[in-house]
């Protein structure tokens, strides 16, 4: 099949890779004529393990190539996906300013038939909108759909080979067929419903996930208060089938580009249709304001920051990726700067001034773990002990070290609800 894929973020590259890798023609398209240039050298702008040589594969086969032209992109496209940006408007609800001028830009070269797939999480009912912006601009019939994108940054490639399942928000026309035939080598797990709510589902997973995390926070919080241990009550927890242990682990609150911004664009959306009580509007107060919350409980306990030299282990916002967008590290850098203390840092992807763990933690009266990478999951704690100073905490926000063995090397333990 031909296809278009607009936008060259996470998703729009690894979208456009895999659908290459299965046989089709694909043009990636960006008006970013500098992305568009190191892509077409094979270069991925951000970190993500498998694609640069997915891109390199598919390139070199010539089932993918890039451009920063809409009519070269367009003209022969059967199926196009927009995959641009929705950030969050300053009243909260999503901007569309993206997938609208995309949509002006590719109406006029659109072949008879084609279908276009917006892909970019975007609020129920913006499809109505997609339709008027092309139809006004094009005499050929085209088919407007949802497909909503699950793919997680740091997996993004195998998430895309292995869906859980495909959502397909189609109305009456031939985009069902195609777009099942499109996906079928990846999955038979076609989930087949309006186009409103395909959107909403999109929002509705990423809130769920976001409200998981945010429980467990709470449960952990409710732990410290006494003898419990999260993780023993998540193991107890997870064994009911209905609730799973999977995807819960507690820690400094949800981040990325994904959660924050859909979880305030779902409550901007509820205060909008009048829903003023929503479950969402406590949930994002609850994910932002937990780091300065945790982050005072941390400063009584290690005897007050100011003066102190803090020793941070990951800055992106969650492991395999170097993706930066609402890490904790930001959070906690700025209150730790903000209570004079000074700050060391370490991370395997993110280039800023980092340095290799027992280097930061040298002199360094904290070690705060703040991203699992597997290169902090064994360190030597006693020589991280030896090179500390007194009073050698170490807060593992990710609940990833034995208390008991970092106790045993020399060092205090915090974990999170534990
Ligand atoms: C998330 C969703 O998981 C994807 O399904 C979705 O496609 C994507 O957003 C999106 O909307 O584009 P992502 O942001 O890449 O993916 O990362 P996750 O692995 O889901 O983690 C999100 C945040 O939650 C991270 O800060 C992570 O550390 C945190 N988290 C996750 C927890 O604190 N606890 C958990 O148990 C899981």
């Amino acid at each position: 099949m031909r296809l278009a894929c607009i936008g060259t973020g996470f998703v729009g590259v690894v979208t456009a890779a895999v659908f290459a890798k299965l046989g089709n023609t694909v043009v990636g398209l960006d008006i970013d004529e500098g992305k568009i240039a190191k892509l077409k050298q094979g270069i991925v702008p951000f970190f993500e393990p498998g694609l640069s040589e997915l891109l390199v594969e598919t390139q070199k086969t010539g089932n993918l190539t890039f451009t920063t032209s809409y009519a070269e992109a367009i003209s022969s496209a059967e199926v196009i996906f927009i995959m641009v940006g929705t950030p969050s408007a300053p009243d909260g609800q999503a901007d569309l300013q993206y997938v609208f001028a995309s949509v002006e830009a590719l109406a006029p070269h659109l072949i008879d038939g084609a279908i276009v797939v917006i892909k970019s999480t975007v609020p129920p009912g913006t499809n109505d909108k997609v339709k008027e912006l092309i139809g006004a601009k094009t005499k050929v019939s085209f088919e407007v759909a949802s497909v909503p994108e699950f793919l997680k940054e740091g997996t993004a490639v195998e998430d895309t080979l292995h869906p859980d399942r495909i959502i397909l928000g189609v109305e009456l026309g031939h985009a069902k067929e195609t777009l099942t035939k499109l996906h079928e080598p990846l999955t038979q797990n076609f989930i087949v419903m309006k186009p409103a709510s395909a959107q909403m589902c999109k929002y509705a997973s990423n809130n769920y996930l976001a409200t998981r995390i945010t429980f467990i926070n709470q449960i952990a919080d409710l732990c410290e208060q006494n003898d419990a241990d999260v993780e023993e009550v998540i193991r107890g927890m997870g064994a009911d089938r209905r609730i799973g242990s999977h995807y819960w682990y507690p820690g400094l609150g949800y981040g990325g580009s994904c959660f924050p911004k859909d979880v305030k664009e779902i409550a901007a959306y509820a205060q909008h249709v009048g829903e003023s009580d929503s479950l969402f509007i406590k949930i994002d107060l609850l994910n932002s304001t937990r780091i300065p919350k945790l982050m005072a409980k941390y400063d009584q306990l290690v005897g007050g920051f100011a003066g102190k030299t803090v020793a941070i282990l990951g800055l992106s916002f969650k492991k395999n990726t170097n993706d930066t967008r609402e890490a904790p590290a930001e959070y906690v850098i700025s209150w730790l700067r903000a209570h004079q203390a000074l700050v060391k840092t370490a991370d395997p992807q993110v280039p800023a001034d980092t340095l290799d763990p027992y280097q930061a933690a040298t002199g360094s009266h904290v070690v705060m773990l703040l991203v699992e990478w597997d290169e902090y999951l064994k360190l030597d704690l006693t020589k991280l002990a030896s090179v500390m100073k007194t009073p050698k905490y170490f807060i593992d926000t990710r609940n990833q070290y034995d208390p008991a063995a970092v106790s045993a090397a020399g060092l205090k333990y915090q974990g999170v609800g534990r």
